[in-house]
């Protein structure tokens, strides 16, 4: 079989929900794409395969784990079609090049983690303006502040719901874009019924966190009660929301 052939047969990377949505979110193609703590580089594996970047680049701090992905690569994606690269690396230690219209995806670690990933490699990337697609594991107010911190615009962003876990996924850029708000802002859709489940779980988390520090966490709760008081419901859906939260 000539490799045009095996290209042509090669199965198709199977995505979950999570991932196939952060993948359906990217806009543009990109020289390089960053699949940052790729564990099995699925989401990575499925961008190259769609030629969304010239090259996909899949970093990870599991050596064994990179060890399996690289032979895995190896064979689904021959080095004469395809340009990848697999490091074994800490993000916080990473070098970047400083090229022009790169993507990093940064997803399936916690809300900490990722505001130092995002401060890490802003700080690599030194001035050079760079798109970020993050969807952590909760700590989603920290991520939307440092991503303001950092001066980035929204592309866009979207509630993510797989195996009984909400996500957000925030896909951002540096060029221009819309202003990125800490509560998200076009994410919500208040007819959807998943999306106001979102909400009645960060609401009571956020009044628990006030009650205990309110200096620290009062503000936002503010901001997620005026979140819902400008949602598009009605003021009795709106009621209806918050005494269900109790029950
Ligand atoms: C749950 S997996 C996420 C896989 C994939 N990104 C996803 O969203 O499905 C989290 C991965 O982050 C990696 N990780 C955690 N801290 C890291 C760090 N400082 N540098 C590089 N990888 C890290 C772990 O080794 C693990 O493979």
């Amino acid at each position: 079989m000539n490799s045009e052939a095996s290209v042509k047969s090669q199965p198709t990377v199977k995505l979950g929900k999570r991932l196939s949505q952060l993948e359906n979110m990217l806009d543009q193609s990109y020289s390089v794409i960053w699949d940052c703590c790729c564990d099995h580089g699925l989401l990575g594996m499925s961008l190259l395969q769609k030629k969304l970047a010239d090259k996909v680049v899949f970093v990870d701090i599991l050596a064994h784990q990179m060890a399996l992905l690289e032979k895995d690569l190896e064979g689904r994606f021959p080095s004469a079609n395809y340009q990848w690269q697999v490091i074994c690396q800490d993000i916080l230690k990473l070098e970047v090049p400083q090229v022009e219209s790169q993507l990093f995806i940064i997803a399936g670690v916690g809300g900490d983690k990722a505001v130092k990933f995002i401060d890490s490699l802003c700080s690599a990337m030194n001035g050079l303006p760079f798109d970020l697609l993050v969807c952590s594991v909760q700590g989603n107010y920290p991520v939307r502040e440092a991503l303001i911190r950092q001066g980035f615009y929204l592309k866009q962003e979207q509630i993510i719901f797989e195996n009984k876990r909400f996500y957000e996924a925030i896909y951002v850029t540096q060029n221009t874009g819309s202003v990125i708000t800490a509560t998200g802002n076009s994410m919500w859709d208040w007819s959807n019924p998943d999306h106001q489940n979102y909400w009645q779980k960060i609401f009571p988390h956020f009044r628990k966190k006030a009650l205990a520090d309110p200096q620290r966490f009062s503000s936002i709760f503010d901001e997620y009660k005026k979140l819902l008081e400008s949602a598009d419901i009605s003021a009795a859906d709106k009621s209806i929301l918050i005494e269900s939260i109790d029950r």
